[in-house]
């Protein structure tokens, strides 16, 4: 089958970062092709190795290693028609709308020009989603004409809470992707 475009996700250290295992079989049962990155925090929730199955890719984690001098951060910006950000924490929240670029994850969305799509899905605990800092960091995201954010959704979250921070579902994610993958670039 024709691959129908390359998908790069970015995966941070949430709870719902194992949600990431059915977004990723949607995205290759449906034809394209798709890498994975992952922050350290990130690793600590799920395996990597569960992603190098699904996707038949390598997994990317680290920006310096022996074996690796390339600069990867920019072949993998190079690489992707969409970025998709999932789960998307408050550190790498605020970090990615201050530009810092302190890991492959952040170094990568960076370095996308503002012809590539990137697709932020936050989840977090209600209270980081509500601090104030975070929405004067999502507000600087949401201005920039590239970035498309689906909230969070309300319901019970990991801290056995009802409240606002659950990662939009892989489902919809999808259905995002699909829609900004086919919209006429402008
Ligand atoms: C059990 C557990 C669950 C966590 N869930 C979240 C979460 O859903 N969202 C979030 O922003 N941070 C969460 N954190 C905190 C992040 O893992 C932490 O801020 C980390 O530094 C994020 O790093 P990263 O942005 O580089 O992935 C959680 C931490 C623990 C121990």
């Amino acid at each position: 089958m024709k691959k129908k475009g390359n998908i790069l996700i970015g995966i941070c250290g949430g709870i719902a970062a194992y949600k990431i295992c059915q977004l990723v079989r949607l995205l290759v049962k449906n034809g394209y092709l798709v890498k994975v990155m992952m922050t350290p925090a990130a690793t600590e929730f799920i395996r990597p190795l569960v992603f190098k199955e699904l996707t038949g890719q390598p997994v990317y984690q680290k920006m310096f290693s022996l074996g690796n001098q390339d600069a990867q951060h920019i072949s993998l910006s190079e690489w992707a028609d969409l970025a998709i950000i999932a789960p998307l924490s408050a550190n790498t929240l605020s970090k990615v709308a201050c530009g810092i670029c302190d890991n492959l994850l952040t170094s990568v969305v960076c370095a996308l020009t503002s012809s590539k799509p990137v697709l932020l899905a936050p989840a977090m605990n209600e209270g980081m989603w509500k601090n104030p800092l975070i929405q004067e960091n999502l507000f600087r995201l949401k201005k920039i004409k590239n970035y498309t954010v689906l909230s969070p959704e309300r319901g019970e979250l990991a801290c056995k809470t009802i409240g606002i921070g659950r990662m939009a579902e892989p489902g919809k994610i999808y259905k995002k992707a699909e829609a900004i993958l086919k919209k006429p670039k402008s």
